[in-house]
């Protein structure tokens, strides 16, 4: 690896986070293969020999918990969810050089060999340590399989997690009134020796190594002060069936833990790469060793593409293990933040989330998303997805800065002059403009910023419309024909450059832009070299390139979404989300999808406090139900007309799949009545109806208040 500007020497490997093969994929994940493509793509513009994979990470209890609910082997399980994900990339033109998964032979093979490596060099100690296990069943319940108390808080935790409470890691051993999460049996706990990799040797290599990471700014700090306190060596074995088995010795059966094989699929994926197209074409051993080539002895440009819950795997855990063993470096992580709903981290149990199918079945074109997903925001900045905010970032810059300027000058082209190019070259003021775009493109690539590489086209469309419009051809054309078109060139000229730069965010659509300049072969296989020469071709009819999305679209998305985001929360768990939303510790574990629900364990009660003020802004008020129906497609929402003493309201609420309607007309409930007003499935609410806990206790008085007593 060097540390030079991009383009260099060496081959550089992008790798994105794998998917857990657990579950559809939402749109927060395609942050980061929305990420690594465009990094990828963008990277090959400057001519930087570059292999971009991944895979789908099979191994782990979510996975073996999720196939046991569903009664399939965990195989197959993780094998159906692995071959739609390979399907679901290409559809948002997310091209992965080599896709395999985490249980394939290549990295059984090769995870099992760097564990010999790491166990050779004396990395890797025996410990006895005290796991949760199941008498009844007689088996062992690592991580996920097991739940109970958290020791430091109280609260209910679940694994090696306590995601509900403190959020620390918790290690096996340390759950009290551990319970099996498949049987509900109690467990016990018993001794057991597990391997560990000493990770604590590694500190001082580690800080070196953060100094020298690029990337984004929180990969390169956070881990700063996980070191500082200290780091814990790394248990690396669990007690179960499924996964990759612990080589050599190995008497009690153990298989490694998920976090040891997953990232080593980078380095089998980039491998199988190898085997399919030659060592000519890419070496991945060039990339991955040390030492394995004369051109390249510092190895390749890593660089890992994730969201930010998985920084400590990548900045701690996994450079330690590829310095033990004589890996290159990585020379980059690049950490998104976290796409979120209503502020709260996407819940794929609960369906709280916008699904990738779903955006596809919605008949949306794919770049318009991976436009949005790149450049909202800074990519370390988590990311609140809205449909009313995805419709504004299409219709003002795809379509109001990006696609006018290019239908506008390619309309006027063609209808005048058929041939490009048409004057003798380009002007120097728009010369200029191209080049410091193509600049602003470099370092974007060189600042591992995806949004600055969308920047870069649309800050060139916007100069592009100003010229046109202070250039004024259309009235040239009769005035000044030569100087017409001049300005008609350089606006071919700029929509060339276009195409040329937005085609790591927007490639089929780019592809679309290159074929009605007229342009030979692909955009994909031009570098931005080509941006600087004139435009060349015939120019076709132009077709606008982006669709404006309308305003009916948006409010039929928001009712559907928001509807299920109430039910999401009717259900139970507010804070059920996936990955690290509420968490920013990174821990050491599947800290992903929660697989298991409907618990009914208690909060710990808040610490923070209220003032009186506040309580009297809610305006909480004695109801009577008079009237309650089911709402057509809303499988759990009730529409209830409520009497509030001045005024009979409706109000929509999450009852139906735990009251009898029938019974409910007479009730008298609680009411939030000055809670604002929503939209679900087309009827407006007005007030929430307050009910205790997942079953929706409804609350009532115990005395005779009527309708419209304010609570107090
Ligand atoms: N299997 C692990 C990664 C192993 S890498 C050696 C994992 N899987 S995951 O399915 O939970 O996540 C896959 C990728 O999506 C990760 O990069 C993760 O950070 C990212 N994200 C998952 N949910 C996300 C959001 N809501 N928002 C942004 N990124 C998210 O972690
Ligand atoms: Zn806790």
């Amino acid at each position: 690896m060097s540390h030079d500007d991009f383009p260099t020497d060496d081959p550089a490997v992008v790798t994105c986070g794998l998917p857990y093969a657990n579950g559809d994929l939402h749109i927060g994940h395609l942050r980061t293969y929305v990420g690594g493509d465009v990094y990828r793509r963008a990277l090959e513009r400057l001519g930087q020999e570059t292999a971009f994979v991944s895979g789908s990470d099979m191994h782990g209890t979510p996975v073996a918990v999720n196939a046991e609910q569903e009664g399939v082997s965990p195989e197959r399980f993780a094998l159906d969810w692995h071959e739609r994900y390979a399907a679901t990339f290409p559809k948002f033109n997310v091209e992965f050089d080599n896709y395999g998964h985490t249980h394939d032979e290549t990295n059984t093979e090769l995870t099992q060999q760097l564990v010999r490596d790491l166990d050779e060099a004396g990395h890797l100690y025996e410990k006895e340590i005290m796991v949760a296990y199941d008498p009844v069943d007689d088996q062992f319940l690592p991580d996920r399989y097991v739940e109970g108390t958290c020791p430091y808080c109280g609260a209910h935790a679940r694994g090696d997690e306590c995601d509900e409470g403190c959020q620390r890691h918790l290690e096996p051993g340390e759950i009290e009134n551990p319970e099996s999460t498949i049987t509900g049996n109690p467990a016990e706990y018993r001794e057991r020796t597990h391997k560990f990799f000493e990770v604590s040797e590694f500190s001082e290599y580690l800080s070196g190594f953060l100094d020298r990471l690029e990337g984004t700014s929180n990969a390169r700090n956070q881990p700063r002060e996980w070191i500082e306190q200290g780091l814990q060596d790394w248990c690396i074995t669990r007690d179960m069936d499924w996964g990759i088995d612990l080589p050599g010795e190995n008497p009690q059966d153990l298989v490694l833990y998920v976090w040891v094989d997953a990232p080593i699929e980078y380095i089998s994926s980039t491998k199988q790469y190898t085997d399919r197209v030659g060592a000519d074409e890419f070496d991945w051993e060039a990339a991955w060793k040390e030492g394995a080539s004369e051109e390249q002895p510092e190895g390749g440009e890593i660089v890992h593409v994730i969201g930010r819950d998985i920084i400590q795997h990548h900045t701690i855990f996994w450079p330690a293990m590829l310095e033990a063993t004589d890996h290159t470096e990585p020379r980059a992580v690049m950490a998104s933040g976290f796409v979120t709903l209503g502020g709260k981290g996407f819940s794929t149990s609960r369906d709280r989330a916008v699904w990738a199918d779903e955006y596809l079945d919605e008949g949306f074109h794919p770049d318009p998303l991976r436009y949005y997903l790149a450049t909202n925001g800074g990519f370390q900045q988590d990311v609140d997805f809205s449909w009313e905010k995805f419709r504004d970032r299409v219709n003002t810059e795809l379509v109001g800065t990006v696609g006018n300027f290019l239908y506008r000058s390619l309309l006027f082209a063609h209808r005048n002059y058929d041939d490009a190019p048409i004057a003798d070259g380009t002007s120097d003021e728009v010369e200029e403009a191209i080049e410091e775009a193509i600049e602003a493109f470099e370092a974007a690539v060189n600042d591992y910023s995806v949004r600055a590489v969308g920047d870069a086209v649309t800050d060139l469309a916007r100069y592009g419309n100003e010229y046109i419009q202070r250039s004024e051809p259309w009235k040239l054309v009769d005035d000044d024909p030569e100087e017409a078109a001049q300005v008609i060139h350089d606006c071919v000229a700029i929509a060339k450059a276009i195409a040329v730069l937005f085609e790591p965010i927007a490639p089929e659509k780019a592809e679309r832009l290159w074929d009605q300049l007229g342009e030979d072969g692909s955009v994909h296989e031009v570098t931005v070299e080509a941006a600087r020469e004139g435009p060349a071709g015939d120019l076709a009819e132009p077709t606008e390139l982006f669709e404006q999305i309308e305003d009916e679209r948006v409010e039929a998305l928001n009712e559907k979404l928001e509807a299920r985001v109430a039910e999401a929360e009717d259900g139970g768990e507010s804070d059920d989300a996936d990955g690290g939303d509420e968490s920013e510790s990174g821990d050491a574990d599947e800290s992903d999808d929660d697989t298991t629900d409907d618990m009914t364990d208690i909060e710990p009660l808040s610490d923070d406090r209220i003032g009186f003020e506040d309580f009297q802004e809610l305006d909480i008020r004695i109801g009577r139900i008079e009237e309650a129906e089911g709402i057509e497609g809303a499988d759990d929402l009730l529409k209830l007309r409520v009497d509030l003493g001045a005024e009979t309201r409706t109000i929509v609420a999450g009852l139906k799949q735990l009251h009898d309607v029938d019974d409910l007309p007479g009730t008298k409930v609680v009411v939030l009545a000055n809670m604002e007003k929503a939209e679900l499935f087309g009827v407006e609410s007005n007030g929430m109806v307050l009910a205790a806990g997942e079953e929706a206790d409804l609350l009532t008085t115990y005395g005779d208040a009527g309708p419209g007593t304010k609570v107090k």
